[in-house]
């Protein structure tokens, strides 16, 4: 009796066994089941958005690139105007950027057949266009005997794809054929900082824009140094590359090529302008975010004094320095179209700002954000002051004296520089 018990509870211990077993087996079977057919549901490479971006696109915002993964650069699908399209791998480049891709014949078009000339950059000629849709933009079309190659191209373009801000200038199209290369950027009606800074013409930047500018500018590097994944340092920050849209807002221009394009010949491996460069990075070779500072620094008191960083701008600078704490007479350099239109106070605050930015140790530079903030308080400032007080006038006359002392004293010290410079 106890050993037909005992052969029972073994059976159903062996039946139960036996059962989990199979269960399991089952459970397993389907869970590969199930993962197969997910598996092929699944694209064969992940798919990415492509983002309508720029004017005119006729890429399709809910099109998506599906790269096979036998051959990831081989084959490439972008839903154009309804069609899909099978494209070369250039065109993988192209639906990457997200930016539309334009024949040298639409630009040929858009150009009135390369007419109206904006600039003469180290790159090589800017065009105003008209795109078929009315949208003004600026073509920059790259010199054939430009160094940028293509690859740092479609670099460029990559880069500048991923890049939005309210301060920087957009690309919003670019040209490859055959040989041809073309940038299409915004129209900036009002061009840049330094032919509004420099030309004899009737147009005067008020202080209230040159805050505003300053602001701005800020605000577009800031985005670079810290908005940006992974951080832009722009390497050519300058005033010819501030460029001004129709109500004066100001943006950075070239904070891709930049890097690329103006060098210092004389130290092969420098990239940037002269007059703008941190002395530290020519000597170190190192570029940093400081390095950026140090240029936005220069347009600082550019803004403030209207003196070009190639005309002797350090210079005058520290003429107005008075000892070693950095604290100058800045008064005496501010530009003379100011006089009597600014106030005092500000341009004390901006130019001792500008001035750490010049700091000689770029650790002791102050960051884009501090500076951010302190232009913030500056225009805080102003417009709190415009609301009571005028600007004081009273010593109009003898500020400008001083103000035309200091520049013949500039003169004197450049004429005497280039003449040392000649009997070298
Ligand atoms: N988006 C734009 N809208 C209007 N004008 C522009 C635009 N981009 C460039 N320009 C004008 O074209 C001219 C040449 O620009 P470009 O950037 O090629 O040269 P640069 O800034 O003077 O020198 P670099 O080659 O060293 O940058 C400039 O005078 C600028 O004002
Ligand atoms: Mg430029």
């Amino acid at each position: 009796m106890v050993s037909q018990t005992y052969k029972i509870v073994i059976g159903v211990s062996v039946g139960i066994a036996i059962g989990i077993l199979i269960g399991c087996g089952a459970l397993i079977v389907i869970r590969l089941y199930k993962k197969r057919q997910f598996r092929s549901r699944e694209p064969s490479s992940p798919t990415l958005p492509i983002r309508a971006n720029g004017i005119n696109t006729s890429i399709d915002s809910s099109a998506s690139i599906s790269v096979s993964d036998a051959n990831p650069s081989k084959q490439i699908m972008a839903k154009r105007n309804g069609q899909w399209n099978v494209h070369q791998n250039k065109d993988l480049f192209a639906s990457l950027s997200g930016i539309p891709r334009y024949s040298y014949k639409d630009i040929q078009k858009a150009t009135q057949n390369f007419t109206t000339v904006l600039g003469q950059g180290s790159f090589g000629p800017v065009y105003k266009a008209t795109m078929p849709a009315g949208e003004l933009v600026a073509v920059k079309v790259l010199a054939s005997d430009s160094n940028q190659g293509e690859k740092e191209f479609q670099t460029e373009v990559l880069l500048l794809s991923r890049l939005h801000h309210r301060n920087l200038v957009n690309l919003v199209g670019y040209c490859i054929d055959k040989s041809q290369r073309m940038l299409i950027y915004e129209f900036m009606t009002n061009g840049n900082l330094a032919s509004l800074l420099y030309s004899d013409g009737p147009r005067f930047l008020s202080w209230e824009q040159r805050l505003h500018i300053a602001y701005d500018v800020s605000h577009g590097i800031e985005y670079l140094h810290e908005g940006a994944i992974p951080p832009v340092i722009h390497r050519d920050l300058k005033s010819a590359n501030i460029l001004l849209d129709k109500s004066m807002r100001a943006k950075v221009a070239d904070f891709g090529l930049s890097k690329e394009e103006t060098f210092d010949g004389r130290k092969s491996g420098l990239k940037g302008t002269y007059g703008y460069m941190d002395p530290d990075y020519m000597s170190t070779n190192k570029f940093t975010k400081k390095s950026d500072i140090y240029s936005f620094g220069v347009i600082l008191f550019e803004l403030i004094t209207a003196i070009n960083p190639q005309q002797g701008l350090m210079d005058y600078i520290n003429l107005a320095v008075i000892g070693e704490d950095g604290k100058g007479d800045w008064e005496e350099i501010v530009d003379k179209k100011l006089v009597g239109r600014s106030n005092a106070e500000e341009v004390r605050l901006l130019a001792d700002l500008a001035y750490k930015c010049l700091h000689k140790i770029p650790r002791k530079r102050p960051s884009i954000t501090d500076l951010t903030q302190a232009i913030a308080r500056i225009r805080q400032h102003h417009f709190t002051k415009n609301d009571t007080l005028p600007p004081s006038v009273s010593d109009a006359p003898g500020v400008l004296r001083r103000i035309e002392n200091q520049q013949v004293e500039l003169s004197n010290m450049t004429s005497l520089r280039s003449n040392l410079s000649l009997k070298v």
